[in-house]
């Protein structure tokens, strides 16, 4: 196969030859995936709003940085009210994505440049909109077709009241009354996000028989895997009882109802995805992904999620949560280390995605300035972790967080339902800046007529894909010199973790032979574990010393080997 040549003539170093023997180590086990939100990544046809050929034009930003694959958010038909999570249509495009023709050639595209192609899957509920919801709604109580779904009657003389207490996550009860045929209020239904996305009854047959037929029809067009919504979702308490949490009223988000989630029958419908995954392996040799929002309590019981028959992946939450505190990453590293491994998987390290404050600014504490080189620090971290990672559009050109978008303008469900700011997500999914010195920054054709769906600060000028690339300094280029480490050293990517002895505010570990990681946590220069120049550094760096905020990688031996 010749070397592809990208359009600004950089030359792309093909991935490296993994075998399709079943012996070889699976290409997802310490993969790099970048995460594309379609919605802002990147708008061809100049209505504010990314497409599938903005994905495939800019494709080649993904491959140069050195992804293993893409991601990408849903693009399904769906009215928009949770951004593509509510979906009307499992199998076709939004139009305002695009269309089937383009996907098909945006998984060529794929091919060609050597990337996996990762689609996300929403099982838990559909779309308000969608056609099994609007026959369940027509066909009244106690039809086959309400029986998918979770209908209940009220409470109370007249069922005025929902049937249990739950909260849905985005605010707000976790049910919702409809009207009946006759015009009169009647059933309740379950949703555990917005009105506007209903909860599948996952012990109706019909739902598991609809998503076999879902996950078929992408892995058809040849897909390579799924990232998998809510995967601590689908199953409910059979009773659906009332929760005995006291604090059940006071919280407006509940995720941790233990009725409502990780629900011990879920792990058959995982079963049942990985034997299908199995079965196309077993034509092409070719191992297909299943990677789980699994959101749940700690990393032992995440591990249930990744036993060999089921997910292959998990994203590790516990990164994403996590404060700028040494003694945090320190235990949860070692947890995942542990729980995870102990079931032959490996862990799935995330700092960022789209619905969470960039580590930008979740890093910066009282002190923003902090934050692009903490983000920076923890980036060469998690990249210098045993297992595979996942990176999130945006986080490779240092992108904050937006925190002063206008009331009016924020789109996000959490917002409408709880009348808070808090945990609102749009700052995270601000279009992606390409190009220029002004908005929409290459996110849209000059000249669109429709701005681009959030507005871009002024700031995203100096964090351009353009800018980035022309400076050697970058945090680009640091995600794109790691990324290529990463395939040159056997040391990263999967292997062995071993904690060293380190002053206080350092965090540092060997991997396999020789390639220590420190970062330091702390306000001061810390003495750095190995002498001589680090291989690559977050920050300025000199010999010996560590400055604070600031993660680097070197090969050889520790100080305290040395002695
Ligand atoms: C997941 C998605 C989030 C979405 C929610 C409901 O948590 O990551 O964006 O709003 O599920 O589908």
């Amino acid at each position: 196969m010749p070397t592809p040549t990208l359009p600004d003539g950089d030359v792309v170093t093909l991935p490296r030859a993994r075998s399709h023997s079943p012996l070889a180590r699976a290409w997802w086990r310490d993969a790099v995936i970048y995460q594309v939100y379609v919605r802002s990544f990147r708008d061809t046809d100049g209505d504010g709003v990314g497409d599938l050929a903005g994905v495939r034009e800019q494709l080649h930003h993904v491959r140069q940085l050195g992804a293993d694959g893409v991601w990408l958010n849903p693009f399904y038909v769906s009215p928009q009210h949770d951004h593509g999570y509510d979906i009307a249509d499992h199998c076709a495009v939004d139009p305002v994505y695009g269309d089937l023709a383009e996907f098909d050639r945006l998984v060529t595209d794929c091919r060609l440049l050597g990337l996996k192609l990762v689609l996300d899957v929403v099982p838990n509920h559909c779309s308000s909109e969608h056609p099994w919801f609007r026959k369940a709604l027509a066909n009244g109580p106690g039809s086959p077709e309400r029986a998918r779904f979770h209908f209940a009657d009220g409470r109370g003389e007249a069922g005025e009241l929902p049937p249990n207490n739950w909260r849905a996550m985005f605010g707000g009860p976790a049910w919702s009354r409809v009207t009946e045929a006759d015009g009169r209020p009647g059933q309740w239904y379950l949703h555990l996000f917005t009105p506007e996305q209903p909860d599948f009854n996952w012990r109706n047959p019909d739902v598991a028989a609809h998503f076999e037929e879902v996950l078929r029809f992408w892995l058809d067009r040849g897909v390579d895997g799924f990232r998998i919504d809510v995967a601590a979702g689908l199953f409910k308490h059979p009773e659906l009882p009332d929760s005995a949490d006291p604090d059940v009223d006071e919280r407006t988000r509940d995720s941790v109802n233990p009725l409502a989630w990780n629900q011990p029958e879920v792990h058959g419908i995982w079963r049942r995805w990985r034997a299908i995954c199995e079965e196309y392996t077993a034509r092409d040799g070719h191992q297909r992904l299943l990677v789980g929002e699994a959101s749940v309590p700690t990393p032992a019981e995440q591990a249930l999620y990744v036993r060999p028959d089921e997910l292959h992946q998990a994203f590790f939450f516990h990164l994403l949560h996590a404060p700028w505190d040494l003694a945090h990453f320190h235990r949860v590293i070692d947890d995942a280390v542990r729980d995870i491994a102990a079931t032959g998987s490996t862990v799935t390290w995330v700092l960022n995605n789209h619905d969470q404050v960039r580590t930008v600014s979740r890093f910066a504490g009282e002190d923003p300035a902090s934050g692009p080189a903490r983000a920076a620090a923890a980036a060469l971290l998690m990249l210098a972790l045993p297992g595979a990672a996942y990176i999130y559009q945006g986080e490779e050109l240092g992108l904050p967080e937006v925190l002063d978008l206008p009331d009016g303008l924020i789109t996000d469900p959490i917002f409408r339902r709880t009348g808070s700011r808090t945990g609102i997500r749009d700052g995270c999914r601000i279009p992606l800046p390409w190009s220029g010195t002004e908005a929409p920054y290459g996110f849209s054709p000059h000249g669109s007529p429709t701005a681009p769906w959030l507005p871009q600060p002024a700031s995203f000028a100096a964090h351009t894909a353009e800018r980035q690339r022309s400076d050697a300094g970058s945090v680009y280029h640091l995600y794109r010199t790691a990324l290529q480490l990463r395939r040159e050293l056997p040391q990263l990517g999967e292997g062995t973790l071993r904690w060293l002895e380190t002053p206080p505010g350092v965090l540092a570990f060997v991997r396999g032979e020789g390639l220590v990681c420190a970062v330091n946590f702390g306000d001061t220069p810390a003495p750095a574990p190995v002498a001589g120049p680090p291989l690559l550094s977050s920050g300025p760096c000199g010999e010996g010393v560590l400055p604070p905020a600031t993660a680097a990688w070197w090969i050889g031996p520790t100080a305290a080997e040395r002695i």
